[in-house]
């Protein structure tokens, strides 16, 4: 990974130990997994599990935030966890759990809440983004979302968060409310740093390259997502916006085609440079049937794996009990000491 590190560190003692750098990240289910998700985040998972201690959460209450339907969110949960271990989450290495599994989260967001400015959480662009979509009322947890977050994050002295671009601001306010409660009560948690890379931190819609892909775009033709068929791949790459002009080149004023070249890259491991080569004076008709191919092999082992898991879901219980069971102690003694530094029972 060519990674951007967002952020110098080193303010707190807890990152100086020698321990594999903590990791802590998630995903919402809040809908489908598309490849937005896997190239801006999940892959990178994957390629830190051996270097790192790593912690990646089903961060259900977040899905909550937004109306979702009850029976519908529960089989998104597991459907989530399936797809961590199924795109190469290995629970041998890695520990992963459901968020509202552990009562920790929401009991330290609670507390985080208390020495939150109101004012940090006005400034947040997915919150502004979001209460603006949002048909029905905006509820508080959408507004305090961010608190929730910064509370996963912290709760494991985690060192790195791996996240795409639209997290970032997210993972800034996390280190706020870090500095913040250190330094009123005394040191409790460890300043963690976005982890984000240069390529894929933004895969955008299909529909609207100006747009990210997004599990929440109520026009699934903007997104391909992780359990789509062969003819759904196919269809939306064919009906996928392109810009004007014949040539396949990843530049600014090319903003369909350089989303493309993007996602051709990072799932068929060739640069776009060798890319742009390759389809040089070769329409976009053809470009688009060699991509689709590339997506739809790159998904066929993730498929595969999946209905593996979604048949033993035994298994996949079992994981997620595991998981839970190595992450709790960890969060119960930040919480203490949490407890204790602020004066509560
Ligand atoms: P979520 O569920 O929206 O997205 C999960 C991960 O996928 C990344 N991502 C993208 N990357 C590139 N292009 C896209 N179009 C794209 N869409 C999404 C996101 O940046 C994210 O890394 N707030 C988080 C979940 C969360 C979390 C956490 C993450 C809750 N607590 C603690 C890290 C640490 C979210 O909604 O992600």
């Amino acid at each position: 990974m060519d990674k951007k590190e967002d952020a110098i560190d080193g303010e707190s003692e807890l990152n100086m130990s020698t321990k594999k750098p903590a990791v802590f990240s998630g995903v919402a289910p809040s809908g489908s997994l598309h490849i937005g998700n896997y190239i801006g985040a999940i892959r990178h998972w994957v390629e830190f599990q051996d270097k790192e201690d790593n912690i990646f959460c089903v961060v259900d209450l977040h899905a909550i935030t937004t109306p979702q339907d009850p029976r519908k969110l529960k089989e998104k949960i597991y459907e989530v966890a399936a797809l961590y271990l199924a795109c190469g989450i290995n629970p041998d290495k890695s520990k992963i759990f459901v968020q509202s599994h552990n009562p920790d989260h929401a009991q330290l967001a609670w507390i985080l809440n208390c020495v939150t400015p109101i004012g940090w959480m006005r400034r947040m662009t997915q919150f502004k983004d979001k209460s603006q979509k949002q048909k029905e009322i905006v509820s508080m947890g959408l507004f305090d979302y961010p608190v929730l977050m910064a509370a996963d994050i912290l709760l494991y002295q985690t060192n790195e968060v791996p996240v795409g671009e639209d997290q970032k601001q997210h993972v800034e306010i996390t280190r706020d409310i870090a500095r913040r409660f250190n330094s009123r009560f005394g040191e409790a948690f460890t300043i963690p740093k976005a982890v984000i890379d240069t390529t894929g931190a933004r895969i955008m819609s299909l529909q609207n390259p100006l747009a990210k892909m997004s599990k929440s775009d109520p026009n699934p033709d903007g997104s391909i997502f992780l359990l789509d068929d062969a003819d759904a791949v196919q269809h939306k790459i064919r009906i996928a916006v392109t810009d004007s002009g014949k040539e396949v080149k990843a530049s600014e004023n090319k903003p369909a085609l350089k989303n493309l070249l993007t996602i051709y890259s990072v799932l068929g491991n060739e640069s776009v440079e060798a890319l742009e080569e390759r389809y040089q004076g070769v329409g976009y008709r053809e470009f688009k049937a060699d991509l689709a191919e590339v997506v739809i092999e790159f998904l066929r082992p993730i498929q595969k794996k999946y209905r593996e898991i979604w048949e033993s879901r035994g298994y996949l219980d079992d994981v997620l009990r595991r998981g839970l069971e190595m992450v709790r102690p960890v969060s119960h003694e930040t919480l203490a000491r949490v407890r204790e530094l602020v004066g509560l029972g």
